[in-house]
């Protein structure tokens, strides 16, 4: 019966192409409506990079995030109002420079298209080029078409956006809350190659792992030369304030380090490590030392990382200011 239902609805499809085929983000997704969109983008990306070459870890950061809670819908630009705290001012939140970076492109792209591009492609776009950037060639494709959304809260980037103090199956069940596999778990955590991180994200591991809140109370998996250089560093647990590189040696290039430092026991986060504690997840790492499997297998789960929850056709909307919803 249920067979039967489904062969008719193909014929039907085939011969009026009145079924429903699910929308889809594809490449070159204005290449009528705005041709020369991703240019634009590209253009302002280089003007930023040189003096800002913390920019990409910011803005891939900042896709990350806004996939992550109510799918990658811009809903992390929009600011706080009157009555809502929204994403972006929950405690998980990033720094400023980005947001500017993207307000500074989404005027660019006003300007030569009024009221066609979201928001949420910006951010997937800036996110790319900013990180291929020093590479002279995008490191992956950008499928568009999603449209901007209208609700941004700040609970739910607590609940959605995975903390540094995850163990592995945490990371893999909220990885799998977004339909990303443990590959894509492993494979974006690389990103962690390039940015910087705040004491108080790891601290726990250096001076409170037990809850003796004292210099030999640390994580025994971490290299003791690099804890002691982060102890130094840090001074103690409530530092809130000094940051460091994650990737000790080049930490604005986006290589393959994160992984041959997490083999040396030198992943900032517990959830860094985490991946060493699963021989699924460590036979990737081993993989992805690699600095060609890596990019090639970046490619990938970011498509997938940028394809989470997006509405598309007539669903949300394009937002006029990245910040706000359009009245
Ligand atoms: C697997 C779960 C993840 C956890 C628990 C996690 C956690 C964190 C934390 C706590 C920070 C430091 C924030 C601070 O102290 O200032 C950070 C930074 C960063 N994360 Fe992740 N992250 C994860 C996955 C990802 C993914 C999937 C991406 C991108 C594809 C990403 C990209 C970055 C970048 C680039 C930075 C540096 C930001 C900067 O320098 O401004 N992370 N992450
Ligand atoms: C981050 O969130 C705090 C509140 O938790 C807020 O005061 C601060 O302005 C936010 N920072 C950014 C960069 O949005
Ligand atoms: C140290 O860890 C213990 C146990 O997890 C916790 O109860 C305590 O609040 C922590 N100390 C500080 C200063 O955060
Ligand atoms: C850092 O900690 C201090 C003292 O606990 C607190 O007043 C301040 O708001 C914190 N700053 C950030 C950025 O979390």
């Amino acid at each position: 019966m249920r067979s039967c239902f489904v062969i008719i609805a193909l014929v039907w499809c085939v011969l009026f192409l009145g079924c429903n085929v699910e929308a889809q983000l594809k490449v070159g997704f204005y290449k009528k409506s705005c041709p020369q969109v991703e240019q634009i983008v590209a253009k302002v990306i280089a003007q930023k990079m040189p003096s800002n070459p913390e920019l990409a870890a910011r803005l891939i950061r900042l896709f990350f995030h806004d996939c992550f809670v109510r799918g990658c819908d811009a809903s992390l630009l929009i600011d706080s109002t009157a009555s809502n705290t929204a994403e972006k001012d929950s405690p998980p939140n990033l720094t400023v420079a980005g947001y500017e970076v993207i307000d500074e492109i989404k005027a660019a792209v006003e300007a030569a298209c009024p009221g066609i591009v979201s928001c949420a492609d910006i951010v997937a776009l800036a996110a790319r080029d900013s990180v291929s950037f020093p590479f002279n060639k995008p490191l992956w494709e950008v499928p568009t078409g999603r449209r901007d959304g209208t609700i941004s809260l700040a609970s739910e980037a607590r609940t959605n956006i995975p903390a540094p103090s995850f163990t592995y199956s945490r990371l893999v069940s909220s990885f799998a809350s977004k339909s990303l596999s443990v590959q894509d778990l492993v494979v974006l955590s690389g990103a962690h190659t390039i940015g910087i991180a705040h004491c108080n994200s790891f601290s726990t591991r250096l001076f409170n792992f037990t809850g003796q809140n004292n210099v030999n109370d640390f994580d025994p998996s971490l290299d003791l030369t690099y804890l002691r250089s982060l102890q130094q560093i840090c001074q103690n647990l409530a530092n809130n304030v000094t940051s460091v590189p994650m990737d000790p040696t080049t930490s604005t290039t986006f290589d393959s380090h994160y992984y041959s430092n997490l083999k040396l026991h030198k992943g900032l986060f517990t959830s860094d490590a985490a991946l060493l504690t699963d021989s699924r997840a460590s036979n990737l790492v081993d993989k992805l030392v690699d600095e060609g499997n890596f990019l090639d297998a970046f490619k990938n789960s970011i498509k997938r990382m940028g394809a989470i929850e997006v509405l598309m056709g007539t669903d949300g909307e394009i937002r006029k200011n990245c910040r706000v919803i359009n009245s």
